[in-house]
């Protein structure tokens, strides 16, 4: 007998909340916690259990981890008869859903906007909504929300300035698909072209060479995290009979720094590549904020850009995974072939592709507009630099870029402290990312918690900062040297 008492509420419950993660928080036993679950729940397929799921913890590389895996267990002839399953799944669900709301809470590293309230789409969940083929091709396909995704598609083409009949878009599915197609369209443009991107850009962009097998450049990087031009001006004299197809980062994944769009247009242009380059802007997550900062440099096709993508997940807190790719229409016809079983023109990189995507994005663009997404942005802002102030005045070393929320500081020693804030760590730092739902409130949590804990983490309670000079700057490093310098 499988948890049958909470079957019918969890059902309600699951069906009231659709994407409202501020639902009431489940009783403390439904609390999902694979350990306590029940042996069916919880058995991997290796066996793992107790120390052993703590060293395939441990290993995740090269290893498959099943430890806490949810087989699927076939139905008995006589489950309808009893309600049985049905309770057993509702059991599972209802504790799958307490952990998610637990697990809201605490996060912090990954730039997601988990504040949102999508009740208005759940009458939507009902329907197979797909746009395979091009958005702006009707296909034989009549389950889809095109209207919804050209709707979405012209908004971010009028932010980024490119008129309606020079563009052309899709809804993708991430970031890294967007980059996956900005890269590709772009090789379609310069077939011969070097990729060339900053170290500190996102894996994708070197996925997305390996996958086109073209020739890549990695670019060395200031200790912000942006661009070095000058490394890219070498680069480019050493190589300048081939055309580039450049990334640039609207906001890198670890720093959040923001590359010199204007310095690398001069770059490019100073080195004799006017003509001979194609840009792909990376925006996955300041893409969406920089347009609403004063003082931030702009992205725009006024400026000679092919093109630009956003995740729809982060800062704009869509509950699925989802993102915005705009290009000039002038670049789409080399790339896109007529595929007669569609009745559609195949430009993007996925086939199907998630019709309720677009209708989320569309519904918070018409409820925020530009003006809430301005005042979401300040906030950002705002709390970020609260947030660097304060670990700075508790003498743990930390940076935050100009144009940035992303707040990095000395990667804290204790890795259960990282997993239960979900903090991004990459060698000697960590980093949160502010959004929109992370309150003051909610960082004076996590900053109290990390002073008492750090205080545990040295010998004596000795608390030594290390230096972290090299990765953020030392005049943001708060170790015994650069500290006493900076006096
Ligand atoms: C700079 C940058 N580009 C691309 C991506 C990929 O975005 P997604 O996770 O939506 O695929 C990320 C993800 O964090 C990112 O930080």
């Amino acid at each position: 007998m499988v948890g049958s008492v909470v079957a019918a509420a969890a059902v309600g419950d699951a069906l009231e909340g659709f994407g409202n993660v501020k639902a009431d928080p489940l009783p403390e036993e439904f609390v999902f916690d694979p350990e306590a679950a029940p042996a069916a729940l919880n058995d991997a397929e290796n066996g793992a259990g107790g120390a052993e799921d703590e060293r395939s913890k441990a290993v995740v590389l090269g290893r498959n981890v099943h430890a806490s895996c949810l087989d699927v267990t076939e139905p008995d002839a006589d489950d309808e008869e009893t309600g049985e399953r049905e309770a057993y799944m509702a059991s599972v669900l209802a504790k799958y859903r307490k952990s998610l709301v637990e697990k809201t809470k605490h996060h912090l590293g990954y730039p997601y906007n988990l504040d949102f309230d999508y009740g208005a789409l759940a009458q939507l969940q009902h329907f197979s909504i797909n746009n395979l083929g091009d958005p702006f091709i009707e296909s034989n396909y009549g389950v889809h929300s095109r209207q919804f995704e050209v709707g979405v598609l012209d908004w971010f083409a009028r932010l980024w300035e490119l008129e309606k009949d020079q563009y052309w878009g899709y809804i993708t599915n991430c970031g890294t698909e967007g980059n996956l197609h900005g890269i590709l369209v772009g090789r379609e443009v310069f077939p011969d072209g070097i990729l060339y991107a900053s170290k500190e850009s996102h894996y994708s962009v070197f996925k997305a060479s390996r996958m086109y097998r073209m020739e890549c450049v990695k670019v060395g990087t200031l200790v912000t995290g942006e661009i070095d031009c000058a490394d890219f001006e070498k680069k480019l004299l050493e190589n300048k009979e081939k055309a580039a197809i450049i990334n640039v980062n609207i906001g890198t994944t670890v720093k959040g720094a923001v590359d010199d769009l204007d310095l690398v247009i001069k770059t490019l242009e100073n080195c004799g590549f006017k003509d001979r380059f194609y840009i792909h802007c990376d925006g996955a997550l300041f893409g969406l904020m920089m347009p609403f900062v004063k003082r931030a440099p702009k992205v725009t096709f006024k400026k000679p850009i092919g093109s630009v993508s956003v995740s729809g997940h982060k800062f704009v807190g869509c509950p699925m995974p989802c993102g915005v790719q705009i290009t000039r229409l002038e670049h789409i016809n080399t790339l896109s072939r007529n595929v007669e079983y569609l009745a559609s023109r195949d430009a993007t990189i996925m086939g199907s592709r998630n019709g309720h995507a677009p209708i989320f994005l569309w519904y918070t663009l018409n409820r925020k507009g530009y003006r809430g997404f301005q005042k979401e942005v300040q906030k950002c802002l705002r709390n970020a630099h609260y947030l660097k102030d304060r670990l700075r005045d508790a003498g743990i070393g930390a940076m935050l870029n100009e144009l940035s929320s992303t707040v990095v500081f000395e990667r804290p020693l204790d890795e259960e402290f990282v997993r239960r804030w979900q903090l991004a760590c990459q060698g000697n730092i960590a980093h949160v990312v502010v959004m929109p739902n992370v309150t003051i409130e909610k960082l004076d949590v996590f900053l109290n918690e990390l002073v008492q804990k750090r205080s545990t983490w040295y010998p004596d309670g000795k608390v030594q900062s290390p230096c972290v000079a090299a990765d953020i700057g030392e005049e943001n490093c708060a170790c015994v040297l650069h500290k006493s310098r900076a006096i």
